[in-house]
């Protein structure tokens, strides 16, 4: 069966301002990959080769992240869509691209661990409407949930009060054509979105059928700071060690620690899981487990723990250890000698600062 795929990386991603007033979230490095290219593999992977993007604002900078998909061995189409208005207007937004074809929906800021190769072969091999995956997840409030008969999906509500059970919608969902039919049926939410969990429950309603995979690895949608941090944890984990930059004999490596090349480490302590990307200098530091360090940064008398760096950052002479961090592209971070001794901060809006 042909399938296409659609990613969605338009969205403004509230969440994690201030870095998303200048930059879109699914870029954001997990591991030192941007959160969407894993959606790609994992598209790929499953054997899509004509993929739509939805883009928002943010469209120039995922134009230039991911150009034409030949990295990948596919054809992306950017679908530009006006206003974030739900998930299921995204669809429609979509409509001339996906034709009469059946496809794979995959949200750009969802990671899923073991990606969803299995899950589009069930499909393919199933003559259900629709395929959604679930998880079991301790706050399902926070998102779609659904109740489920065997494996078909019998309820589907939105950041439900209180939640039918405890299995929340992954973002990767597989559709017939008929799902546009739902989404041009569906009224807008008490959050002024076109639900994709509505246009579903749609189909429910009108005797269609939708049946549900329960995956068992972890999945992360990285929307807020503490998940995109977990999400960098848990790809770390998995990271081969290996070193193509240089560490000099005064500096230790204690576990799994990729260092890329061109970076450079100078008597400082590196402790796995953890990645320095290439060209960054780290000098009298220590960079502790769970900790990814984009390209072309510089970490000096300093130590971090937990935490996502940007490229082009400086972070210099902080006294404290920096943990569960994310800092943005190009931002400085330094310890001043000047009198008087004061704090002197220049900081976007909504940005969060944790003194000691
Ligand atoms: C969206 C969907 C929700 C789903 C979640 C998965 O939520 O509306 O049903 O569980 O993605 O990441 P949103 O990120 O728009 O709050």
């Amino acid at each position: 069966m042909e399938l296409k795929g659609l990613i969605l990386s338009g969205g403004e991603g509230t969440r994690l301002r201030p870095i998303t007033h200048t930059s879109a979230k699914q870029l954001v490095p997990v591991a030192n990959k941007p959160i969407l290219f894993y959606g790609l593999e994992a598209l790929r992977e499953a054997g899509l080769r004509d993929v739509g993007i939805i883009v928002g604002d943010t469209e120039e900078e995922i134009r230039e992240a991911v150009g034409d998909g030949s990295r990948w061995g596919m054809r992306i189409t950017y679908i530009r869509q006006e206003a974030p208005l739900g998930l299921a207007h995204a669809v429609l937004t979509a409509a001339d691209f996906l034709g009469e074809t059946p496809f794979v929906m995959y949200l750009g800021d969802n990671l899923i661990k073991e990606g969803i190769t299995a899950f589009v072969d069930e499909f393919r091999s199933k003559e259900v409407d629709a395929l959604i995956l679930l998880a079991r997840v301790p706050d399902p409030q926070r998102f779609g949930v659904a109740r489920l008969e065997g494996n078909r999906v019998v309820e589907l509500v939105e950041k439900p009060k209180e939640p039918p059970s405890d299995l929340a919608l992954v973002g990767a969902y597989m559709f017939r054509p008929v799902i546009l039919e739902a989404a041009r049926a569906i009224k807008p939410s008490w959050r002024n979105e076109l639900e994709i969990t509505d246009a579903i429950q749609h189909l429910i309603d009108n005797g269609y059928c939708v049946e549900a995979h329960v995956i068992r690895g972890w999945w992360k949608d990285t929307g807020r700071l503490e998940d995109l941090l977990e999400a960098n944890c848990m790809v770390l984990e998995d990271l081969e060690p290996r070193c193509d930059g240089e560490v000099d004999g005064e500096s230790r490596i204690l576990g799994r620690v990729v260092v890329e090349e061109g970076a450079e480490v100078i008597r400082s302590t590196l402790r796995g899981p953890s990645i320095i990307g290439r060209g960054s200098r780290i000098v009298d530091s220590y960079i502790g487990p769970f900790t990814s360090i984009y390209y072309d940064v510089v970490v000096e008398g300093s130590e971090l723990e937990h935490s996502i760096v940007m490229e082009n950052s400086v972070i210099r002479n902080i006294p404290g250890r920096i943990e569960e961090s994310l800092i943005g592209k190009n931002v400085e971070i330094a310890r001043s000698f000047d009198r008087p001794k004061t704090y002197r901060f220049m900081l976007g809006d909504n940005s969060r600062v944790g003194l000691i």
